[in-house]
Order: C-alpha cells, then sequence, then structure tokens
C-alpha cells in the first residue's frame, strides 16, 4: 500500500512516473490503485518487464535493438526500486528479502572463534560448486583473515580502499580465488577501519547491495558494535554461530537481542533511514524498556508492545510486522555431542521467544573434526577437499532447509525454503 495522503507533491510525481513505467499510465493516473498497491504485484511487474527488457536475456538480438532494451531496463529497475521503497517504509517489511538481486547472507555472532570465517568460506566453495556466482566479503574489518581461508595468503585491495575512496566500487576490490568464486578482502587494522563514519557504512552496504551474483556472503566480525550488528542487519539471511560452550550461546543470544535493538532504533530514532517512521516518541520507550536495568527475566519486547499499545496504538501493526521479519538463524559449531547442539538451539529459540517475541531457525549443527582444522591449517577449504565430506553435508542440508534460493530467474541450485526445521548431521 501507498498511503499517498502523506508524501509531496513531488514525492507522489516519482511514484506516478515510476507506476507507469512498470504498470501503465491509466493506471498510474488511479489513486485509488496506488493505494492499493501490493509488493508482490510491483514485483511480478518487474520479472514481466524483464523478461522483455534485460538485455542479458536477448543478446542475439541487433545491437541498437539492445541499446534501447537497455536504456529502457534502467528505468524499469529505477521504477522498481521506488515503488518497492515506498511500500517497504510504509507496511513495516524493512529489509525484507528481495528476490530481484542476489541474497546477502551475513555470518555473525558475538564470540570470537566459534567458526564464523571457516562456515562463511566454505559455504561459498561450496555454492560455487555448484554453479552458483558467489562473492565473498571479509567486514571483520581490524581482524580480517578470509583470505586465509580461501588459500590467499594476502590481498592487495581492501575494503579501506573503498572506504577512503582509492577506488570507486567493490568489483576493483574482488579477487577471483580458485574456487570460482570472489573474494573482497578486508579493512586493514592499522587505519582504524573498525569505526566508520555512519554515511561511508550505508555506501558500504549499498554497494554490497548491488554486487551482480547470486549469493553475497559476508563474514562478520565477533562483536555488538553498531558496525558489525547493522552489517548483520543489512543482510537477507542472518546466521549466528554458537558452540556447545555457555559463554558462547549466552554471547549469541546476545547479539540477537542487541541487533534487534538496533534495528527499532535504526527504525525509529535519531539515524532513522524511514523519515516518516522517525518518532521521538517510541524511540523514547524503546530506549526506555531496552535499557532498564530492572527488567531482569521480563519480556523487553512484550513490555515495549504494551507500552506502545497504550501509548501509539497506531503503530502497533507496524511493530509487530517488524518483529515477524526480523529471523535470524543459528549454527551449533564444534559440537562433540548432538543433543548438546539441539538443548543450546532450543535454549536461544525459547529464550528469543519469551524475551524478544521473535522465531529464530537453527539451521543445525557442525560436529567438531580434527580434519576441519587441519585445513585451515593448510589453507584450504575443508569442502573443496572433501565435497562428500560432512561439512558438505551440513551446509547441503542447511541449504534445503531454510537458506533462499537464488533470484528467481536463474534456475535455482537449491530448493526452496520450507519450515524452520532442524537439520543435523552428526549422526552420518
Ligand atoms: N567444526 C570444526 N571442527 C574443527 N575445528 C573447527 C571447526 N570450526 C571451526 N574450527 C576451527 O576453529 C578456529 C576458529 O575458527 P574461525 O572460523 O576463525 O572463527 P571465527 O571466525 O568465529 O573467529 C579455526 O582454527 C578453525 O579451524
Ligand atoms: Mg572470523
Amino acid at each position: 500500500m501507498i498511503s499517498i495522503n502523506n508524501l509531496s507533491h513531488t514525492e507522489i510525481q516519482k511514484i506516478k512516473v515510476a507506476c507507469s513505467c512498470l504498470f501503465s499510465a491509466e493506471l498510474a493516473g488511479n489513486n485509488e490503485f496506488l493505494e492499493k498497491l501490493e509488493f508482490d504485484s510491483v514485483k511480478n511487474a518487474f520479472i514481466e518487464k524483464e523478461k522483455r527488457y534485460n538485455p542479458d536475456f536477448h543478446k542475439d538480438e541487433p545491437e541498437a535493438m539492445i541499446i534501447k532494451k537497455k536504456e529502457r531496463y534502467v528505468r524499469i529497475r529505477e521504477s522498481f526500486e521506488i515503488l518497492k521503497n515506498h511500500i517497504k517504509e510504509q507496511d513495516g517489511s524493512v529489509g525484507g528479502y528481495d528476490s530481484t538481486r542476489g541474497i546477502v547472507i551475513a555470518v555473525g555472532g558475538a564470540k570470537g572463534g566459534t567458526g564464523k570465517s571457516l562456515f562463511a568460506a566454505n559455504l561459498g566453495v561450496f555454492l560455487a560448486a555448484r554453479g552458483r556466482r558467489v562473492v565473498l566479503v571479509d567486514l571483520d574489518l581490524g581482524a580480517e583473515n578470509l583470505h586465509l581461508y580461501l588459500g590467499e595468503r594476502s590481498v592487495k585491495h581492501t575494503i579501506n580502499d573503498f572506504l577512503n575512496k582509492r577506488v570507486k566500487t567493490l568489483r576493483e576490490l574482488m579477487v577471483s580465488t580458485q574456487y570460482g568464486l570472489s573474494l573482497v578482502g578486508g579493512g586493514g587494522s592499522k587505519l582504524g577501519a573498525a569505526n566508520i563514519h555512519f554515511a561511508r557504512k550505508l555506501k558500504l552496504l549499498n554497494a554490497i547491495k548491488k554486487i551482480d551474483a547470486d549469493y553475497i556472503v559476508i563474514d562478520l566480525g565477533a562483536s555488538t558494535s553498531y558496525n558489525n550488528i547493522d552489517f548483520f542487519l543489512a543482510s537477507d539471511f542472518g546466521i549466528v554461530v554458537t558452540t556447545c560452550n555457555p559463554a558462547s550461546y549466552l554471547d549469541a543470544y546476545n547479539f540477537i537481542k542487541v541487533s534487534l535493538h538496533r534495528k527499532l532504533d535504526r527504525i525509529f530514532g535519531p539515524e532513522s533511514e524511514f523519515r516518516k517512521q522517525k518518532n521521538k516518541d517510541i524511540d523514547l520507550l524503546i530506549k526506555d524498556v531496552t535499557m532498564s536495568v530492572n527488567l531482569k527475566g521480563g519480556n523487553l519486547i512484550g513490555r515495549l508492545l504494551k507500552k506502545i499499545q497504550d501509548e501509539q496504538p497506531e503503530y502497533i501493526t507496524f511493530i509487530s510486522n517488524i518483529l515477524k521479519t526480523y529471523n535470524p538463524n543459528v549454527i551449533v559449531n564444534m559440537s562433540t555431542d548432538e543433543s548438546c547442539a539441539t538443548e543450546v538451539a532450543n535454549r536461544i529459540q525459547k529464550v528469543s521467544q519469551k524475551m524478544l517475541s521473535i522465531d529464530v531457525g537453527y539451521l543445525g549443527s557442525i560436529p567438531y573434526q580434527a580434519e576441519i582444522e587441519r585445513s585451515t591449517q593448510d589453507l584450504v577449504p575443508f569442502v573443496s577437499t572433501y565435497p562428500k565430506g560432512i561439512l558438505s553435508e551440513c551446509i547441503n542440508n542447511m541449504l534445503d532447509s531454510t537458506i533462499p534460493p537464488a533470484p528467481c530467474y536463474n534456475p535455482p541450485a537449491v530448493s526452496k525454503p520450507t519450515s524452520r526445521r532442524r537439520n543435523s548431521c552428526e549422526k552420518n
């Protein structure tokens, strides 16, 4: 829905032009049509137009025709972005999965040494071996080492070169690896890349989302710093890696909790990217509840919802939608005991439901194996040495159950997500 009453004349004009590009001039002039417009209709119209005008689908046509199609296709993409952003800003489904571009998978968590980089690298190699176009991005800024997991002893250009404007595009940083995927190396600790200015961070996130690939896998640092959390929240699919160690799974829950607080803050707080949703009163309520020290054992978000219901009831549906669309996923790595892994995942799920009112998915567990550890010393991804080994099996189960398939116009290599069922391959 686009409620045009709240928009300026210029914004309405932009929406009408976009609508006439994706639908028709007649429909663009119909305010009732605009008011009822839903994301799915916009997406379907875009897919239809894409088939006709995306020059990649018409490579055999004469050059002049391809140039014309290209120009039209640029306008189609812009129109799609305009309508999509307006609809998402108003229905609360911010940050949702957009099936027209590559899928950004973030691998994060608050604790170091749980296997985030190992998993990110092997997931990338696994997908690339199945013919997907994959780009791995090292966003563990200040402690970057993802290149080592891909057998690259060093990377010449890093994210820092992008942040410091030495290169204009991330493409210029990409290194092709011997495993059929590309790598964008991390920042370089000497320049303090872990503290990025907000505007630069947004620029970096936008550039990552625009990378032309089926999957963009980002490897995050072990912290709940705003940068790290913002990278996590910008993904389509967030994975939190934990082990069975209590310090590790408590940190995993904390990471999920802080990310949710930050998500709400990024919508209602002073840094809001959603101008119309910026709301001082709601922001104060969120801060009041999330920073309160007297809430031991209470449902933080439940209290927030109650306060909003009492004081700002018109925001209840919007916030409920945000909670529904925030679904981080957990992996229990290096487990030596199947039942322990299941119990850890269940605990995180239960406490997240009870305290934060959100559903956390469980993707499965990965056992501890000396060969896996050795692979990192040899600088060779485990799944490339053992394509049918335990780690491939685990990743395969995870993909089958939950991770969304790549954009719809490419034949998906993995099946559609069904339920958030638990997968484990330890028994094998
Ligand atoms: N399933 C596993 N079995 C054995 N060793 C593992 C496993 N997962 C990770 N490791 C080892 O744990 C260490 C830390 O992994 P890493 O991916 O660098 O952690 P993080 O990125 O979370 O800091 C590495 O030496 C890696 O080889
Ligand atoms: Mg790491």
